[in-house]
C-alpha cells in the first residue's frame, strides 16, 4: 500500500524565529506617510472627534508635531490646510500666502529633510466644499484644471518635494505636470490619486478637513466603487500623463485593485489607508473589543503584500512605536 504522504506546512511556523526567517511581507517606518491638518489661525489644537488622536493644528504647533515625528522616525507627512476663509473658487488653496504654502515653508526650516508631500486639491477652501469650481450644478473639469495647477505650482515653489493631486479632474495629472515644468519644477514628482472611489469612508476626513459638499456628492468624478476595470483605465492615464507614484483610495476594501494596479504598472503604488478606516478601529478598541496594535499591524500588513509599497496612514505614529 502506498504511504500516506502529507505535507509539512507547520514545519516553518514552529517559533517565532522560524516565522520571521519565512515571513514574505515586512512593514517598516519607511512606508509610512503621515497626514497633517494645518488650520489658519493660532493657538489651535483640535482633536478631530471622529478621529481620536488626530489634530487640526495651527502653524505655532507645527513645530512640536514635526519633532515628535522626526522622533519617530517618520519621513513623510501629507498636508492638508483649512483656511479661516473660502470662497467659490478656493483662492487660499493657490496663494503664496495659504496656509498650506506656510506650512510647507515652516516644515522645510526646521526639518529640510522632512519629505512634504502637499495635497493638491480645492475642496478644503471651496465655500461648495466641491473639488472644482461649480457650472451648472456640478464640476467643471477644465475650468478647473487651471486653479489645480496654480495650486500644485503654489506648492511646489513653497518648497513641497511631492504634488499629490487627489481632484479627480480629467487631466489633472497632464495639466499640472506641463503646469510644474514650465514653472521650472520639472524636478518634482507628481503622485497621483490614481485610483480614487466615491467613498463612505472618507467622512471622518471631512470633519477633520472641513470639505463636506454643501450640496450633492462627489460621485460624478471620484470613482463608482462597484468597478475595477475602470481603476485600470484611470490609472493608465496618469501614467501616460507623468505620474510618478500611484495612489489607490481607500486601501482596505480596496486590496483587489491595489494588486491590479501592482500587476499592471511598475512605478511606486501608495495606499491610503483612509480615515474611515482609522475610525472603525479606533472606535472598536475603544470598547475593548479588539486588540488594536495586533489588527492595525495586520491591516498595514495585508496592504503591503496585496502590493503596496507605501501607506499613507493616521496610525503612523502608532506604528513607528509599535515596530
Ligand atoms: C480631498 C481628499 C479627501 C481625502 C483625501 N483628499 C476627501 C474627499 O475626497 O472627500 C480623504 C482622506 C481620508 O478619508 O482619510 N479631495
Amino acid at each position: 500500500m502506498k504511504e500516506l504522504h502529507m505535507d509539512r506546512h507547520r514545519r516553518l511556523r514552529s517559533s517565532s524565529n522560524m516565522r520571521a526567517l519565512v515571513r514574505e511581507t515586512k512593514l517598516t517606518v519607511d512606508d509610512l506617510i503621515y497626514p497633517l491638518f494645518i488650520v489658519e489661525g493660532e493657538n489651535i489644537k483640535n482633536e478631530v472627534p471622529s478621529m481620536p488622536n488626530v489634530f487640526q493644528i495651527s502653524l505655532d504647533y507645527l513645530t512640536e508635531e514635526i519633532e515628535e515625528l522626526t522622533r519617530l522616525g517618520i519621513k513623510s507627512v501629507l498636508l492638508f490646510g483649512i483656511p479661516k476663509l473660502k470662497d467659490p473658487t478656493g483662492t487660499g488653496a493657490y496663494d503664496d500666502a495659504g496656509i498650506v504654502q506656510l506650512a510647507i515653508k515652516h516644515i522645510k526650516e526646521i526639518a529640510p529633510d522632512m519629505l512634504v508631500i502637499a495635497d493638491t486639491c480645492l475642496c478644503e477652501y471651496t465655500d461648495h466644499g466641491h473639488c472644482g469650481v461649480i457650472h451648472n450644478n456640478d464640476v467643471d473639469n477644465d475650468a478647473s484644471l487651471p486653479l489645480h495647477v496654480k495650486t500644485a505650482v503654489a506648492q511646489a515653489k513653497a518648497g513641497a518635494d511631492i504634488i499629490a493631486p487627489s481632484n479627480m479632474m480629467d487631466g489633472f495629472v497632464g495639466a499640472i505636470r506641463r503646469g510644474l515644468d514650465d514653472a521650472g519644477y520639472s524636478h518634482i514628482p507628481i503622485m497621483s490619486y490614481a485610483v480614487k472611489y466615491a467613498s463612505s469612508f472618507y467622512g471622518p476626513f471631512r470633519d477633520a478637513a472641513d470639505s463636506t459638499p454643501q450640496f450633492g456628492d462627489r460621485k460624478t468624478y471620484q470613482m463608482d466603487p462597484a468597478n475595477r476595470i475602470e481603476a485600470i483605465r484611470e490609472a493608465t492615464s496618469d501614467v501616460n500623463e507623468g505620474a510618478d507614484f500611484l495612489i489607490v483610495k481607500p486601501a482596505l476594501s480596496y486590496l483587489d485593485i491595489v494588486r491590479d494596479v501592482k500587476n499592471q504598472f511598475n512605478l511606486p503604488l501608495v495606499a491610503y489607508n483612509v480615515s474611515g478606516e482609522y475610525a472603525l478601529v479606533k472606535a472598536a478598541a475603544q470598547n475593548g473589543w479588539v486588540d488594536e496594535e495586533a489588527l492595525v499591524l495586520e491591516k498595514l500588513t495585508s496592504m503591503k503584500r496585496a502590493g503596496a509599497d507605501l501607506i499613507i496612514t493616521y496610525f503612523a505614529k502608532d506604528v513607528a512605536k509599535w515596530l
